[in-house]
């Protein structure tokens, strides 16, 4: 086991996994990176399946698990158009990944997600709120999305006010919704101060 302790959210997803058994495969959209959250529950004993856009993010992924000598399955793919067939997942999240879509985009991820997971499946998604620091109405490009440039490349990132995302959500049901306002401190090592957190089941 790798000796680390992983955010709280993915901790407490798995409570309301563990309380909602369906099958053990989970699938994270946006996988990728130095630090997969996947790792979390390949240690809980799941069957893991990870996507991201990005090489270099999931050449990242690779190195740790050579380093950690696990498999996490983390492949090539796009959420908006999720490479597995329906119904595959019992468990289906994404962290901090889903922040880089338009609003439009996530709906149509959303819908993807509802396609690929299970009957009685669930779901965890993470999103930005208004109320975070990072928000900022005179760069907006559209409503709630905002093009931030990091190290010379840009990155969309969509805000959301505390009750807008519940539409998305019309064929889940919500089970948990959590707006985390972090007043001092960081959010796992992200500048982020204010998350908003969904936990829904497919109807
Ligand atoms: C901020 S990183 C978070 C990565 C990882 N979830 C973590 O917690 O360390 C966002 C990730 O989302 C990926 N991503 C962005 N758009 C995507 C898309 N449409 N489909 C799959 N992955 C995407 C990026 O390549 C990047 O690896």
């Amino acid at each position: 086991m790798i000796k680390k302790f992983y955010p709280s959210s993915l901790y407490n997803f798995l409570r309301f996994i563990r309380s909602n058994p369906v099958n053990a495969r989970i699938l994270d959209c946006g996988a990728g990176g130095p630090d997969p959250k996947l790792a979390f529950f390949y240690e809980n004993g799941f069957e893991t399946y990870g996507i991201d856009i990005s090489e270099d993010q999931l050449e990242a992924t690779e190195d740790y698990c050579k380093k950690h000598n696990i498999k996490l399955n983390v492949t090539k793919g796009d959420m908006r158009s999720i490479p597995f067939e329906s119904k595959f997942f019992g468990y289906v999240y994404s962290y901090l990944s889903m922040v880089h879509l338009s609003k439009n985009e996530t709906a149509q991820a959303i819908n993807e997600i509802h396609r690929v997971l299970k009957q009685g499946g669930l779901c965890y998604l993470n999103f930005l709120s208004k109320y975070d620091q990072g928000y900022n109405e005179k760069k907006e490009s559209k409503p709630g999305e905002v093009i931030d440039k990091y190290e010379n490349e840009e990155y969309l990132h969509s805000y959301y006010d505390d009750d807008e995302l519940d539409g998305y959500f019309q064929n889940f049901e919500i089970l948990y919704k959590e707006k985390r306002y972090i007043l001092k401190g960081k959010y796992f090592n992200t500048g982020r101060t204010c998350i908003l957190d969904y936990i829904v089941k497919k109807l």
